[in-house]
Order: structure tokens, then C-alpha cells, then sequence
């Protein structure tokens, strides 16, 4: 079975023999996919909803496999201490649920080995959650398919905290790797505040100066993260 672009990164992140909680599993491909490339040694496929828990009963029962077992419920209350789970996926949702997911068991999050987490927004609230909460991050990738960006991010038992701004808002890995797709996105970004400043320029108001202070400050993260590539 081949992944999705943005699916296949997230696979490629989970650690060998990982016993693998996918929140939010949906179709279930990624518990699938590492268990037919023998890559999880156990997988819990876990979604609030029945349609996407048939669709990933059917698919897995299409590959035979074992190892994968289906369970419904919200976040991470489907799991016990007792399953033993190490690495947990929460991919493809908004920041804020993953960030409620992660709070509401924390005692069962603080027991694993590996957090992959892929928010779809509110990114730089992830990583000073994760931090907040006895994580660092250990790797994070930052993909485009089909002219939507991703960031994923891979957080570890330890502690860590980033002193400046610029590496919360827009990732110290991802900074300091400074791939050619960051920077131009960073660069896209960039224009895209510098051209409403300029039209902001234009008109006048309290409402006005609010926005455009929001937006230098912006500006200013943005040109200092990009210094940081350097
Ligand atoms: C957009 S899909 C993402 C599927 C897959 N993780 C991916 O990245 O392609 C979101 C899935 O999360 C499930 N979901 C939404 N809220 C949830 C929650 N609180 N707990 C568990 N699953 C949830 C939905 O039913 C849906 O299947």
C-alpha cells in the first residue's frame, strides 16, 4: 500500500517495534502500514466516531492483519496504563484538540517514549505545550502536498526550553536545518505581511494602528527567524 505524502512522513517518524496509539486513525492507514512493513510490533487504531473505525476495520481485515486492534472513544481515553502503549500519532487535527487530548491523560502521555503529533494549525501553542509538559523536540519535518504545508513534530521525554520567540512561532529544528521549502515559505509568509502593511499605510484609524502594530510584530518574528537560517 503506498501513503499519502504527508501520511508516509508521519510513518517514517514512528521508531522501530513502537507499540503505536493512532488517535484519530480515520482509515487507518498509518497503524496499517506499519504493521504489514513489520515496523510497529502492536497498534491500537482509535477514532470518537464508527464510520471511520468501519472503514479502518475494513481495510485492515483486507490485509489480514493482526496486530491492530480497533477502539472507539474520545483522545486517549480509549487506553490504559495496563496496554503498555509507547509512541502515540495524533495527526490531521486542529492544534487546540490535539493540545485537549494530550492534557486530558496526561498521566498516560507522561509514560510514552514518542509523541508524533501533526496539527493542522496553532503549531507554535504545541511545541510550548510540549515543553510545558516534560517533552523536547526531537525532530520536526515540514512537508507540502498538494500545495498545503504540514509540520509534524516528534517530541521525546526531557527537558527543554527555547529562549527566543522565533523558534516556538516557527520551530528551532526546522530553523536550523533551514530547508529550501522552509525558506521560501518563511520568505512567502514575509511578503505576504510586508503587502498589508503597505496597503494598511494607506488608511488611518485606532483599529488600523492595532492591526498594523500586530503585524510588524510579525514581520519582526518572521525576519528573525529567517536570520536564524543563516
Ligand atoms: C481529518 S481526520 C484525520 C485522520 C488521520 N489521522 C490523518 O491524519 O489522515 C480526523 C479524524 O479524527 C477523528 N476525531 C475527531 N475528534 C476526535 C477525538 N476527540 N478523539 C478521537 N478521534 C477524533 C475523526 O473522527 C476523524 O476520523
Amino acid at each position: 500500500m503506498q501513503l499519502s505524502k504527508r501520511l508516509g512522513a508521519i510513518a517514517s517518524l514512528v521508531p522501530e517495534g513502537a507499540k503505536l496509539v493512532d488517535v484519530g486513525t480515520d482509515h487507518g492507514y498509518i497503524p496499517i502500514y506499519l504493521t504489514k512493513n513489520h515496523k510497529a510490533s502492536y497498534c491500537i487504531a482509535s477514532d470518537i466516531n464508527k464510520g471511520p473505525l468501519e472503514s479502518a476495520k475494513r481495510n485492515r481485515d483486507k490485509y489480514q492483519l493482526s496486530g491492530i486492534e480497533l477502539r472507539q472513544g474520545s483522545g486517549l481515553q480509549t487506553i490504559k496504563l495496563e496496554d503498555r502503549m509507547d509512541t502515540v500519532v495524533i495527526a490531521g487535527m486542529g492544534g487546540y484538540l490535539v493540545h485537549d487530548i494530550l492534557e486530558l491523560d496526561l498521566v498516560l502521555v507522561k509514560t510514552m517514549r514518542t509523541l508524533i503529533l501533526q496539527p493542522q494549525n496553532n503549531i507554535p501553542e504545541i511545541r510550548r505545550y510540549v515543553h510545558s509538559i516534560g517533552f523536547k523536540i526531537a525532530r520536526e519535518v515540514f512537508l507540502e502536498e498538494e500545495g498545503k504545508y504540514y509540520t509534524i513534530i516528534v517530541a521525546v521525554p526531557g527537558v527543554e526550553s527555547y529562549v527566543k520567540p522565533c523558534h516556538y512561532e516557527y520551530g528551532q529544528y526546522l530553523l536550523e536545518e533551514g530547508s529550501d521549502l522552509y525558506k521560501r515559505w518563511l520568505q512567502h509568509k514575509q511578503k505576504g505581511y510586508a503587502d498589508i502593511i503597505t496597503k494598511l499605510q494607506t488608511l488611518e484609524g485606532n483599529q488600523t494602528a492595532e492591526r498594523m502594530s500586530e503585524l510588524q510584530q510579525a514581520n519582526e518574528l518572521i525576519e528573525e527567524a529567517l536570520k536564524c537560517m543563516h
